[in-house]
């Protein structure tokens, strides 16, 4: 252990933490709750969604009772949805095979879907004091900076490295606080952007401030290139219904409900999309309309939205048997829709 690095980071965490809720609990449920919804996601952004989880399902028996279509309704708008659908896989597990109640064994843990070994070991630090370092872009950061170490950190030898020097450094009295402490740390005063490092308690003895290379650590191989990609969604409208159906494909967004799609190469014209439309669902357009186009920005992918509006009298059509008529405002309010719909949905043109 790194006396002086461990004593000075726990006295400046209990001087500077967030008061947060899930740091007043040592019940694994709520610990794994908070954790799978900050995969990926800011305190700021996941603290209203986990206060929603825990008023639905104040006990993982509650959760693994949902739907799938009900956590995905709440989940809505956090994104990479693959963790809504495998938390409640692992709520259905932790029911089923062991009662309820959370494994303590890491290695069980980490078996249950949606938890690799950062989630395990938070889950089994927090809830159990047991000495499991995490690493995760907080602590990368904190020990790259720290210690002045420039392998790639989204590298498997990086992650090697880093545990071993996180397992070093861990008090093994107190790993939950530690932990908690480490990835504070990171996000509060070590910060991606321009830290304030004159403030520092480690000022002195970081190696990236003495040898002014905070800006240049952490290094991070570059990302795979983003794909564009051009979705043309026919909005179906008829008294105040429409047409949606659920996208199954392992794809963005599965799970979630949307309107019928054309995925294209190329943005479409007018022409080419009433003849699709016309051969797709047999439906002989007098009239389609773009009446929104909307760039989304995902983590890998842009995706170009076009929404074309079709007013038919009935819906009366050959129409793919996994297309349902709803309520165009039951759509928003009932139905689990990605954050480019609830967009499109907003739009002014829509409100009228
Ligand atoms: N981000 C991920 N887990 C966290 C936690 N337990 N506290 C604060 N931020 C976090």
């Amino acid at each position: 252990m790194n006396y002086s690095f461990t004593v000075t980071l726990q006295k400046w965490y209990i001087n500077h933490k967030r008061p947060l809720p899930w740091r007043d609990t040592s019940n694994p449920y709520l610990i794994w709750l908070s954790e799978i919804i900050l995969q990926q996601t800011r305190v700021s952004q996941g603290l209203p969604y986990y206060e929603r989880f825990v008023m639905h399902f104040p006990t993982i028996t509650d959760l693994a009772n949902a739907s799938e279509d009900e956590i995905l309704r709440l989940w809505q708008g956090l994104g990479y949805y693959s963790r809504g659908r495998n938390m409640l896989k692992c709520a259905k597990l932790v029911v089923s095979n062991y009662n309820g109640a959370f494994p303590t064994e890491i290695k069980e843990v980490k078996k249950l879907p949606g938890i690799g070994d950062y989630t395990a070991s938070a889950i089994l630090s927090f809830a159990f004091n047991q000495v499991h370092p995490v690493l995760d872009g907080n602590v990368y950061r904190v020990l790259s900076r720290y210690y002045g170490i420039d392998t790639p950190i989204n590298t498997p030898l990086a992650f090697k490295t880093f545990k071993r020097i996180a397992g070093d450094i861990i008090d093994v009295k107190n790993p939950a606080q530690h932990n908690q402490a480490i990835m504070e740390f990171g996000a509060l005063q070590c910060t991606p952007k321009n830290p304030d490092c004159m403030s520092c308690v480690f000022n002195e003895t970081c190696v990236a401030a003495r040898e002014d290379k905070v800006q240049h650590l952490p290094v991070k191989l570059k990302a795979r290139a983003k794909r564009n990609r051009h979705f043309n969604y026919i909005v179906f409208l008829s008294n105040n219904q429409t047409l949606i159906k659920k996208r199954m494909a392992k794809d963005i967004w599965q799970g979630l409900f949307e309107f019928p799609l054309l995925e294209t190469a190329q943005p479409l014209e007018n022409d080419e999309l009433a003849k699709t439309v016309e051969s797709e669902y047999g439906l002989a357009l007098s009239q389609v309309q773009k009446v929104d186009s909307i760039k989304h920005l995902l983590t890998h992918q842009t995706i170009y939205a076009d929404f074309w509006l079709v007013t038919s009298p009935h819906f009366d059509f050959n129409r793919n048997s996994d297309t349902f008529e709803v309520d165009l405002q039951a759509l928003g309010t009932d139905y689990a829709i990605p954050v480019l719909i609830s967009k499109f949905l907003e739009s002014p043109l829509m409100k009228v």
